[in-house]
């Protein structure tokens, strides 16, 4: 008998994923955003959902639906999806496949900023925001801890490289890197990835970014540790 591939690895299981771009108001109409429409970590939602995991999607600023049968949480800033992701710190699998803005603006005002209160060359002063997967991931912990990586890098080596040095840099178990170029990633309907983990390159997908999902969900179970029976 041909042995058949568990449909549903992780039944029983809690996974909460992160997807969409953060935004950072300027002011109450305006705010510095990115182009992240969230279409992977939905499709990742769908696919941990399919696979038999209890799913909690938050989402920043989605484009695309949400899928039916998962809990979603709407958040609109850095600071909102970190208190979420806090909230649901102790899933199984915890997954960042939001496009975080490295940075807010600095003296965010109450009201909408004129151009007489601008003037004719103004400037936004920046701060960085705290690093939501490595404060995930620098913890005492039992879960698997899973990033992404969109990089535009075009040769396959040293985008690699990359990959494992902000794997480490992050502490997370799992790094998705995800190819970004003219074609590929950012909306785009196909996709192609690499999964890493402290050893090396453990998956390769392309294709759809829902079977490319599937992909990515499998090599997480694939990588959880055997349930305590
Ligand atoms: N990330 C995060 N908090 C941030 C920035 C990024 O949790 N403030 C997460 C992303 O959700 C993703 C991973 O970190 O899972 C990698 O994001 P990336 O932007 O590639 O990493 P950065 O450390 O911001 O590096 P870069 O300078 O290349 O932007
Ligand atoms: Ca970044």
């Amino acid at each position: 008998p041909t042995e058949r591939a568990d449909a549903t690895p992780l039944a029983g299981r809690t996974l909460v994923v992160s997807a969409g771009g953060t935004r950072e108001p300027i002011d109450p109409v305006r705010f510095l955003g990115n182009r992240s429409s969230g279409a992977m970590g939905v499709a990742l939602a769908e696919a941990a959902r399919d696979a038999g995991a209890a799913v909690t999607l938050v989402g920043a600023n989605l484009h695309v639906p949400a899928p039916d049968g998962v809990a979603l949480v709407e958040v609109e800033t850095t600071a909102q999806l970190a208190e979420a992701m806090e909230a649901h710190a102790d899933a199984d699998v915890v997954v960042m496949a939001a496009a975080v803005a490295d940075y807010r603006v600095d003296g965010v005002s109450d009201g909408k900023r004129s151009k007489e209160e601008w003037g004719s060359q103004p400037t936004l002063t920046l701060t960085e925001n705290p690093d939501i997967l490595a404060g995930l991931a620098h913890r005492a912990r039992q879960n698997l801890v899973v990033g992404f990586a969109a990089e535009t890098e075009p040769d396959d080596t040293a985008l690699i490289h990359r990959g494992r040095a902000k794997l480490a840099r992050k502490g997370a178990d799992l790094l998705v890197v995800n190819r970004v170029g003219h074609a590929e990633g950012f909306g785009d309907v196909t996709t192609r990835v690499s999964v890493l983990d402290a050893s090396g390159v453990i998956a390769e997908s392309a294709g759809a970014k829902a079977s490319v999902a599937r992909d990515i969900i499998d090599a997480i179970a694939e990588h959880l540790a055997p349930r305590e029976e």
